[in-house]
């Protein structure tokens, strides 16, 4: 609410804007589900309301506002949702006036539902439309129906600074573009966040400054398809971003996610290559290495060049990490491709993977024109097939590094032993060491002594 004073005529002098703020003693608490993506946004939620003078809590318990920043990428993870709004359900009618929101994803995707079928929200909220969350939570103050889901072409937070939620202090996600173009035919994502849209340079590279500034280290360009960035008519590509980023300070460790494989262009690889400061790691989702699968996807490309910008990648980076994305049990696949996803697996040797199960999402390509086919427990058996496959390679590739000396970037004390410090090298993976005199925020050089399939431990050199 703002009061705006006629100061003008009457002194001649600047209006001055005065703000009746309801707000300035509310406690607001937030959950976050889902990508890195939705992390980066609730940053910049909570930065809009701090403005409105919300603080922020971590008890949910003793908040005026709770909001649930949600994600819809698989069935699962709405259900786990839904679960957790029951559980504030009892909580709603201990305290008088306590909102519930959700935002994200999923109140883009269920829209009005949410507040009909679903009675104990009261504010739901799209990706695109968080500007208008004070103005929304002050109807629902009011008892109103607080609801904005408009997707937009050019919403991008640019100018926002995010109140930073990590716990260490070293490392952040900042978001570079928004949406999604792709339409591949079992994502829910371009339904849910709309249009591909990239974000002024000038505004990343400030957000970064301001996190070196804050004592930062490390920062990950966050985007549905990064390899889709472009400003202003290609005048600064993805690989020219990359390139200004690494430039601001050689301190600075530049990671990025998303890749896309139709997308990803050799000029990235060589700047990766050329900036030591950018990290060898590329997370390049596959989803399943048949190319009939895949066609059926509408990926847009073919198992054969995938394999092509593998190549790529191991001769221009020799030493970068790739991790990639698989679902298994998409329709109509057979064994024959589940086993060209296995052999192609084998064939990369990726150092990580996260994989699913198909999950039919409601008014995408493949719910409309394809059968969610292949029984359930055909898709669990997959599944548990290509976990233990990557299991299997993810150890291999750890027992590779034993012997070798990476920089590693200290996070946090192990949750093992005070005595011992974690960090990630550029290749992503997690190793732990002894303390030493080191500390959070430090670069140490460790050698890798011994391994899980999860973890390199070793010891600190030089
Ligand atoms: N079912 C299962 N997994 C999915 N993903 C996206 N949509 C679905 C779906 N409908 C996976 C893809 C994507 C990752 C973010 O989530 O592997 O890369
Ligand atoms: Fe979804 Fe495909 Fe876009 Fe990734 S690239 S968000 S899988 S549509």
């Amino acid at each position: 609410m703002a009061i705006e004073l006629d100061i003008k005529k009457l002194t001649g002098l600047q209006p001055i804007i005065v703000k009746a703020n309801p707000a300035a003693h509310s406690k607001m608490y937030i959950e976050t589900y889902g990508c890195q993506m939705n992390v980066a946004d609730s940053e910049v939620v909570v930065s809009i309301l701090a403005q409105e003078g919300f603080s922020l809590t971590e008890n949910y318990k003793e908040a005026d506002l709770i909001l649930i920043n949600t994600c819809s990428i698989r069935d699962n993870a709405e259900q786990r949702i839904f679960n957790r709004l029951n559980e504030f359900k009892s909580l709603k009618k201990q305290r008088k006036g306590l909102l519930v929101g959700i935002i994200g994803c999923m109140a883009e995707r269920l829209k009005e539902d949410l507040l009909e079928k679903v009675k104990l929200v009261d504010l739901v909220v799209g990706p695109d439309a968080y500007r208008d969350l004070p103005k929304l939570v002050r109807e629902a103050e009011g008892g109103q129906r607080a609801i904005n889901v408009l997707l937009s072409r050019e919403e991008t937070y640019a100018e926002i600074s995010p109140v930073r939620l990590d716990k260490n202090g070293v490392s952040s996600f900042v978001s570079i573009m928004r949406g999604c173009d792709n339409m591949c035919a079992f994502c829910v994502v371009p339904y849910t966040r709309g249009r591909e849209r990239s974000r002024n340079p000038e505004t990343i590279l400030n957000e970064i400054r301001e996190l070196l500034e804050k004592g930062y280290k490390e920062v990950t360009l966050l985007g549905q398809n990064v390899d889709k960035y472009n400003w202003n008519n290609s005048e600064v590509s993805f690989a020219r971003l990359l390139e200004m980023t690494a430039l601001l300070t050689p301190d600075l460790r530049v990671r990025f996610s998303t890749s896309y494989p139709q997308d990803m262009t050799d000029e990235v690889l060589y700047t990766i290559a050329k900036y030591p400061n950018i990290c060898n790691y590329i997370h390049l989702p596959v989803q399943s290495g048949s190319t009939e699968i895949l066609e059926k996807m509408r990926r847009g490309y073919t198992r054969e060049w995938y394999m092509d910008r593998i190549s790529a990648i191991k001769r221009i980076i020799p030493d970068c990490a790739i991790s990639s994305d698989f679902i298994t049990g998409f329709c109509n696949e057979t064994e024959e491709d589940h086993q060209q996803t296995l052999s192609l697996m084998e064939w990369v040797g990726f150092e990580y993977a996260y994989m699913f199960k198909y999950s039919e999402r409601p008014n995408t390509f493949a719910a409309r024109k394809m059968p969610d086919d292949v029984p359930e427990e055909v898709k669990s058996r997959r599944l548990d097939e290509i976990m233990e496959l990557q299991h299997k390679l993810s150890h291999q590739s750890n027992l590779r590094d034993i012997g070798k000396t990476f920089e590693v970037l200290v996070e946090g004390i192990s949750k093992k032993s005070d005595e011992r410090l974690f960090g990630r090298n550029q290749q992503s993976k997690v190793v732990v060491f002894n303390k030493k005199d080191k500390k959070i925020g430090d670069y140490v050089m460790v050698k890798i002594t011994t391994c899980t399939s999860a973890t390199l431990h070793g010891e600190i050199v030089g």
